[in-house]
């Protein structure tokens, strides 16, 4: 079965189980901001298993489902858990998701993460909008054939990341009295942290953050024409800037305190949406 009646299939069977009414906003909740799929108004969750196609997590206590119901008065479909390439997907499988989004009529795309700090004139716990992007690993998620009635064969990514979203996101946080940070994330692989040399190369490239998420996925998304926001939650000190070592649990802590700041965010940025 080739690629477009897959991506036909898992969106027809969303909307059997949500209903076929517009969704404004897709939204992939990074680390720390999961809750909010429990947040939404007359939610509909349908778990990454049931959906024809979906690539899904056989590990235990790994929450993949959608939640698709309405928050701050918009019509949204979260992500709660997303698919990384240090899992073994592919860089094809991690984006499958995104393109079934755009399949099901969605333009808009809001994707969260967190990310390490590469700026030294920032600090762990800042928020960032991503202005750009640096992926240095040779895979793309659309290598191979170019299934044409998504996107064209090469195109532009000078528009991956969307102006009118970054200004909108910048000016949700002023009202809100938080500081926005903007710069570049860099993606790396995983899933071990980057080495403190890496860093540096890194920083010398004009990288202000690092990850291990969402350019796969702003990179289908610019090739399906998407509007697409990205905001990372600079949850430590990358490797080599800070002089302690790093660790996931730190990282999750950090997360779940930079949610009081990151949540009420999100929700007045989705509630004025301006696309
Ligand atoms: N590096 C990569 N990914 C991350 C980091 C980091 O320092 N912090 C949170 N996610």
């Amino acid at each position: 079965m080739d690629l477009i009646e897959c991506l036909k299939e898992s969106a027809a069977y969303i909307l059997t189980r949500c209903g076929t009414e517009n969704i404004d906003v897709a939204i992939v909740l990074g680390s720390g901001l999961g809750d909010l799929a429990e947040q939404l108004d007359r939610p509909v969750y349908i778990p990454y298993g049931d959906i024809p196609h979906f690539p899904f997590s056989t590990v235990q206590g790994h929450k993949g489902r959608l939640a698709i119901g309405y928050l701050e008065g918009k019509r949204v479909l979260c992500m709660q858990g997303r698919f990384h390439f240090y899992e073994g997907w592919s860089l094809q499988e991690c984006v499958y998701p995104i393109q079934t989004f755009k399949e099901m009529g969605i333009e808009n795309l809001f994707l969260t993460n967190a990310g390490g700090c590469t700026n030294k004139d920032w600090k762990g716990g800042d928020l960032m909008v991503i202005s750009d992007h640096i992926k240095l690993m040779g895979d793309s998620p659309l290598r191979g054939p170019n299934p044409d009635a998504l996107g064209e064969r090469f195109f532009d990514m000078g528009s991956a990341w969307n102006k009118t979203l970054q200004e909108h996101a910048i000016s949700c946080g002023k009202e809100l009295g938080v500081e926005l940070r903007r710069g570049v994330y860099m993606f790396f692989g995983g899933p071990q942290f980057e080495t403190p040399a890496e860093i540096r190369v890194a920083q010398l490239l004009g990288a202000d953050a690092v990850g291990m998420s969402t350019v796969p996925e702003a990179i289908a998304a610019s090739h399906l024409k998407m509007n697409t926001l990205g905001i990372s939650a600079l949850t430590n000190m990358a490797a080599g800037v800070c002089e302690n070592s790093l660790n996931h649990k730190e990282v999750l802590e950090a997360g779940n305190k930079m949610k009081s700041t990151f949540q009420p965010l999100v929700r007045r940025i989705i509630k004025t949406w301006p696309l």
